[in-house]
């Protein structure tokens, strides 16, 4: 990863955000590595702000995988022919990258996913059902996605697990002594998001790290929303597990990161069986690999991963500090403009925030705002945001949510700001 070219400031507590000052991007440079920002919409140029529903990918990763199928494409760990032992290659290559990316210690920490869901599930049903029984305490809190919930009620249908939620204030902030009165002695495991993909907050995973600690206690933390926003170090977070999903970071659908220290993933049986995750399989009884192919049974997604390396190769290049300080920029701008708008209030003013900007406008559906806004050629989500008890929690159906990348621009935010204003002029 490029190094912090200019004064770093960057403390414990803000490793996310950012190292300033950062020397700028070139966006419009960078702009024309995603051909689709070139399209228009509805015959307006595309502007793209919904990255964290899903990132769009630049050519680099675009190509990675088509020269990958074009030229070394075969099943992997399987063939002892020579185009089978590229694709091996190819594949064990990626998984190494990701463990340079997180600052894992070995590649065996790493397994590849279909994405973060899958990986919160395997946790959920392989480390869960093996380390935690009736009784056990698991801590989430008020602003987690439906992915690192469910997976927790299933567990809880299955062998009688306790959830407790850790309140969030109507910022949207996660106050430490908070999440420090859910844990009691019974708590075993605490899931929580890295940042809010609804609100954007950035949760002090690192503070809520030490308290596990500190307790004994595991922690998962939902690296979706913080991966490709700023530098993501595991070995610093110190948690038991991070989760990611390849398609937020440029990289493909259909893959997705699950690290576990390895004394973890070590003791974790398997939760899917099939081939490729064995020993040896008789009728009468199956020997299981050892990780991480004890966690990818069948065949996994092999250019996937290949796109995967070239995505986290494309963010490194540009410098995950540099893109972090960018972003800022952007939410800085998009918060000051969109707060001039009369009737329109921003859902979720944490301090420490990621380039996520929710919105409510008087008098108008965020469904409504969003369609508006896609006449406008500016595609946002509108919603719930794949997490119902947050919007309980705030007493709104939903937001319209905008959400920065690298590739935006402050015109993307004047392009939001005159299409909301219009918004607010019709319902106002
Ligand atoms: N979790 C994704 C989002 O926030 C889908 O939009």
């Amino acid at each position: 990863m490029e190094a912090c070219a200019m004064t770093c400031d960057a403390t414990a507590s803000d490793a996310l955000f950012p190292c300033t000052p950062q020397p700028p991007l070139n966006v419009e440079a960078m702009r024309r590595d995603f051909p689709i920002l070139s399209r228009k919409m509805n015959g307006r140029p595309l502007v793209y702000l919904d990255t964290a529903a899903s990132a769009q990918k630049p050519r680099a990763v675009l190509e990675a995988m088509n020269r990958f199928y074009e030229q070394d494409y075969a099943n992997i760990h399987r063939g002892v022919y020579l185009l089978s032992q590229r694709a091996t290659i190819a594949y064990e290559r990626a998984r190494e990258r990701v463990r340079q990316f997180l600052n894992a210690q070995d590649a065996h920490e790493i397994v590849f996913t279909r994405g973060a869901t899958e990986a919160i599930n395997l946790v959920a049903q392989s480390w869960g059902r093996t380390n935690l029984k009736a009784g056990d305490e698991v801590v989430l809190t008020e602003l987690e996605h439906h992915a690192n919930i469910v997976p927790w009620q299933m567990l809880r249908e299955q062998i009688g697990i306790t959830l407790r939620i850790a309140p969030i204030q109507d910022s949207g902030e996660l106050r430490l002594e908070d999440i420090e009165a859910a844990m009691t002695p019974r708590t075993r495991l605490l899931a929580v998001a890295h940042v809010s993909n609804a609100l954007g907050t950035v949760l002090p995973v690192e503070e809520i790290s030490a308290l596990c600690r500190t307790r004994g206690i595991a922690l998962l933390l939902d690296g979706c929303q913080a991966v490709g926003h700023g530098p993501v170090d595991v070995a610093r977070l110190g948690c038991d597990f991070y989760v990611f999903s390849g398609h937020k970071i440029y990289g493909p659908t259909g893959i997705g990161v699950l690290y576990g220290k390895q004394e973890h993933l070590r003791a974790m049986p398997p939760w899917q069986g099939g081939g490729d995750m064995i020993e040896e399989v008789s009728f009468e009884r199956t020997t299981y690999a050892a990780p991480p192919a004890r966690f990818e049974a069948g065949t996994p997604p092999i250019a996937e991963a290949v796109g995967l390396h070239a995505a986290l190769d494309y963010v490194a290049v540009l410098g995950l500090k540099r893109i972090a300080a960018h972003e800022h920029a952007l939410l800085q701008a998009a918060t000051e403009r969109l707060s001039r708008i009369p009737g329109l209030r921003i859902v979720g003013t944490a301090p420490d925030k990621a380039a996520i900007l929710s919105f409510v406008l008087n008098g108008a559906h965020p469904h409504d705002i969003g369609t508006i806004l896609d006449h406008h050629g500016v595609a946002v989500r509108a919603g719930h945001h794949c997490a119902q008890p947050l919007m309980h929690r705030l007493g709104l159906p939903g937001t319209t949510r905008a959400s920065f990348a690298l590739y935006n621009t402050m015109d993307d935010v004047e392009a939001l700001g005159r299409a909301v204003e219009e918004v607010g002029r019709m319902f106002g």
